[in-house]
């Protein structure tokens, strides 16, 4: 990019949040599997967390039915801080209000469960023409920078889309979209994405680059949504817009820093619940030493 060209902000995160959470039956049969908690926290707060952090200033998570509850989790709880004041939990009515503070967040239904691209696209509205994040709640990211912080400094040089990957090994590829790319010459995390394929199958995988949950895109992928056709699962593919994307601009892989858990199954979310409790100050040290004394 040209040192004149003034830098776009990425301003504004998408978190598609509408799916039925089946691979969690039977907790997420009246619970939004977001809000499933990973320690003390609902995994999507991890998210929304990471993109202010990230400095977006606006969320939009698209939600559907059964989904309410998350709103009313990013919003001021009266009634709650009332109550912590006048008790004098001050530290509580501090981490209340913390989250009723993480920005400016709307929200838009999905009213049909058509496919990760189709949630994107119920988005273009509160888009606009602007490039943009999004994030996929289920996968909860342990790294020291944020992962979209990371890939924003990647787009500030690249000027493109970026989809985050990781290597997976063996056939759970085919849980994924998989890239087909090659390592630029200036940062081998940085890939130049030629191809990708949503779940395929581990024999006709073309990588073992695996695309995870967040993704830095331009404007230009809600006119190629649009005239996308119904891909895996018959259901509108955000992989398969991305492919189309290709024939007019370019777009990376990146290879984030940072360990990331698939939260929305139940070995993922263990393993996150482990690792964060581990992390914490408050839990870590007693938590450790119960673990010990397991006879594993
Ligand atoms: C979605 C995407 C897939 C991506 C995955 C990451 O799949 O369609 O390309 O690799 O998220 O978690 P899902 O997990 O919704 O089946």
């Amino acid at each position: 990019m040209s040192e004149t060209m003034s830098k776009i902000k990425i301003r504004k995160a998408v978190f598609p949040a509408a799916g039925l959470g089946t691979r969690f039956l039977p907790a997420t049969k009246a619970i939004p599997k977001e809000m499933l908690p990973v320690v003390d926290k609902p995994i999507i707060q991890y998210g929304v967390e990471e993109a202010v952090a990230a400095g977006c200033e606006q969320i939009i998570i698209v939600t559907g039915r059964g989904k309410t509850v998350i709103e009313d989790h990013f919003d001021i709880s009266f009634e709650l801080e009332h109550q912590l004041e006048s008790r004098g939990k001050h530290d509580l009515l501090a981490l209340a209000r913390q989250i009723s503070n993480l920005g400016s967040i709307a929200y838009i239904r999905q009213k049909e469960a058509m496919g990760l691209g189709h949630a994107v696209l119920m988005a273009r509205d509160l888009v606009g023409d602007e490039p943009f994040a999004v994030i996929l709640p289920d996968d909860v990211i342990d790294a020291t920078r944020p992962c979209l912080q990371q890939m924003i400094e990647v787009f500030d040089d690249v000027q493109s889309s970026i989809l985050a990957t990781q290597v997976v090994e063996g056939p759970a590829i085919s849980a994924y979209g998989v890239l087909d790319c090659q390592p630029t010459a200036k940062n081998p995390r940085v890939m130049e994405v030629k191809n990708l394929v949503e779940k395929p199958k581990p024999a006709s995988a073309p990588s073992k680059n695996a695309i995870i949950g967040r993704y830095i895109l331009t404007p230009r992928i809600f006119d190629v949504l649009e005239k996308t056709p119904l891909g895996a699962g018959n259901e509108l593919q955000l992989t398969d817009a991305i492919r189309n994307l290709l024939q007019y601009e370019k777009v990376y892989g990146y290879r984030f820093e940072g360990k990331r858990y698939d939260a929305g199954d139940k070995l993922g979310f263990l393993q996150a619940t482990v690792q964060f409790a581990l992390e914490r100050g408050d839990l870590g040290p007693e938590f450790r030493n119960w673990l010990k004394q397991l006879p594993l």
